[in-house]
């Protein structure tokens, strides 16, 4: 077990690097009636991550963040080979944010050599559409990894991001899956003042591309303002003009059911809904989502 204290702050955080060793930690501090919150990331921390650990910070006593590079989630492998890395910054972000414990395994803790890891979760629908149709396997990545997470940590509440919308509805079904009663708590979507939702595949475009990439924003905004119950063809062809006119390339521009993602092109004008994206700009592929009506008062948006 490591300390590591930044004496420009009062709060200390540990860093934890042993799975057993967070695991007696935290039952160590159970004792003394403590709730923990849990923010599991893969690091290359920015606001949103950090908005995930303030809301933590006041819900709970223990607040544990956990950073690692999930190689079992990645389709594409120069995607994971180019995820961006920041250690030192995320240490200094977490340490102000005063997050209690940074979490930070290694591969081998995580998927120990020698053992089988094929596990194989049954996600449904979830598994076919939108980012599951364009990331096979990409989901069944995020179980494994979150699964273990949650075993070792063990939290009581855990803090995700609507920005990965269709994430937020596997992680609430791989938890229904493995029997595991931990609270989800699925915060909004932080965003850049150009309205491009932060994301720490950011890091990978130009300040030109950044400008660029708030096309995206644009496109869902035109959604919220122009959508009319009935068809929607005409609605997601003007979405994806307005990607092209920024220069994006489209994997989809669609709009689906926010109960269960069933994807529609028609609306009855009452059916809470939301408008989902993924697009490239130059190679970094970017999403982002928003709910429609924008008044409806369930996820935020
Ligand atoms: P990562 O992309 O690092 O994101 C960690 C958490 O931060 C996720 O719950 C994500 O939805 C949330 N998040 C990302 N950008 C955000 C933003 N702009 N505003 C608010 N929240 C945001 O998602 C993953 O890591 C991984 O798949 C993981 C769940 C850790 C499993 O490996």
């Amino acid at each position: 077990m490591e300390r590591l204290a930044i004496t420009t702050f009062s709060a200390i955080m540990l860093i934890i690097k042993q799975p057993a060793d967070l695991s007696a930690y935290l039952q160590k501090e159970r004792r003394s009636g403590k709730k923990c919150g849990f923010i599991p990331t893969m690091g290359a921390l920015h606001q949103g991550h950090l908005s995930l650990v303030n809301r933590a910070k006041e819900e709970n006593e223990l607040v544990v963040c956990s950073i690692f590079v999930n190689p079992t989630q990645f389709n594409d492998p120069k995607d994971f080979e180019l995820y961006p890395k920041t250690l030192e910054n995320d240490i200094y972000l977490l340490e102000k944010a005063a997050c209690d414990v940074l979490f930070l395994p290694a591969t081998v803790q995580i998927y120990p050599p020698g053992k089988v890891h094929d596990e194989w979760y049954d996600l449904g629908e979830l598994e076919s559409v939108l980012e599951g149709k364009y990331r096979p396997g990409h989901f069944q990545g995020v179980c494994q990894v979150v699964q273990r997470l949650i075993h070792i940590v063990e939290p009581e509440q855990l803090y995700i991001g609507q920005k990965d919308y269709q994430q937020c509805m596997v992680i609430k079904k791989l938890l229904s899956l493995i029997h595991v009663q931990t609270n989800v708590v699925i915060c909004s979507t932080l965003r850049e003042p150009n309205g491009l939702a932060m994301s720490s595949r950011n890091m990978r475009l130009s300040p030109e591309e950044k400008g660029k990439a708030a096309g995206i924003f644009e496109a869902l905004s035109y959604i919220s303002q122009n959508i009319q119950p009935g068809t929607l063809e005409h609605i997601l062809a003007q979405a994806g003009n307005i990607l092209s006119r920024y220069g994006l390339r489209a994997d989809y521009v669609e709009i689906a059911t926010a109960a269960d993602l069933r994807l529609i092109d028609n609306w009855n004008g009452q059916t809470e809904i939301v408008a989902l994206i993924a697009a490239y700009m130059g190679k970094v592929r970017l999403i982002d989502n928003m709910i429609l009506p924008l008044n409806f008062a369930g996820y935020g948006n």
